[in-house]
């Protein structure tokens, strides 16, 4: 059972690092660290994540999991289901979940998450950050079509401490499902019904060098994406930016 504990920052550079080093420093699992701001936030893909005062979440938590390391990337899944999970309980926002773990509202991106590994004394944990746009401000002007935030989404100022105690609770109970019996396919299956990218969507997939279009078919049991090109092949994708392609 997860027991989650709350450290709140005014301004860090990065929620991720700090949680990072109290991880090597031999935290337990459940610590959370969350900022008013950061001043280096982190993306995937070593893009930087803006992060100004007051205009987003900004939180990591510590996981130890004893799950089979190579069924990880489900730690991801289960975050943005986490995600999707608090922001419908604390602000009544029905999101989409973008493979493999971005948050979107109306096609434009509203949460990201961020998971990085730290080898400890005590073995290798896992830090799960989330970065969730609580305002128009979060980002800059110039990513207004492809960002949105929960405020534009609502039409409502959000409530961040509603927000992050949902979201606590929601990552508490869906890691206890993952590591329960059958959580893999259970995660797997809770993610699909909430994700429009899980089956029959036309995709474009890039990893920096290469491209491939295609159509989801599902995922594997490590959460890895079946996408069938063209010429009826199935390619097993476990790395690369998602785009949705309107169909010709
Ligand atoms: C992405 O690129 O989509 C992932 C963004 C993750 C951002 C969050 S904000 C809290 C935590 N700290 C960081 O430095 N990054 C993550």
């Amino acid at each position: 059972m997860l027991r989650p504990q709350i450290l709140h920052f005014d301004s860090l550079p990065s929620t991720n690092l700090e949680a990072a080093k109290r991880a090597a420093d031999g935290a337990a699992e459940g610590l959370c660290v969350v900022a008013g701001e950061q001043t280096a936030g982190r993306g995937r893909r070593q893009r930087q994540w803006v992060s100004p005062l007051g205009a987003g979440l900004y939180f990591s938590i510590i996981l130890r999991p004893q799950l089979d390391q190579s069924l990880w990337p489900l730690l991801t899944l289960m975050a943005a289901l986490a995600a999707h999970d608090a922001l419908l309980a604390a602000c009544s926002l029905e999101t989409d979940i973008k493979w493999p773990n971005d948050i979107l509202v109306d096609e434009k991106k509203l949460c990201g998450i961020l998971a990085e590994t730290v080898d400890t004394p005590s073995g290798r944990a896992v830090i799960v950050g989330i970065g969730i746009n609580l305002t128009q401000n979060a980002f800059p002007p110039e990513l207004e079509t492809m960002a949105t935030s929960v405020e534009a989404a609502t039409s409502a100022r959000p409530e961040l401490a509603n927000l992050l105690e949902a979201l606590v609770r929601e990552l508490a109970t869906h890691y206890d499902v993952l590591n329960g019996p059958g959580g893999n396919a259970e995660i797997i299956r809770r993610w699909c019904m909430h994700s429009s990218y899980c089956e029959g969507k036309l995709i474009r997939v890039t990893d920096g060098s290469e491209t491939l279009v295609g159509t989801t078919r599902g995922l594997e049991r490590d959460g890895a994406l079946r996408v069938e090109t063209d010429d009826a092949e199935i390619k097993v994708l476990r790395a690369g930016d998602v785009s949705s392609v309107r169909p010709r």
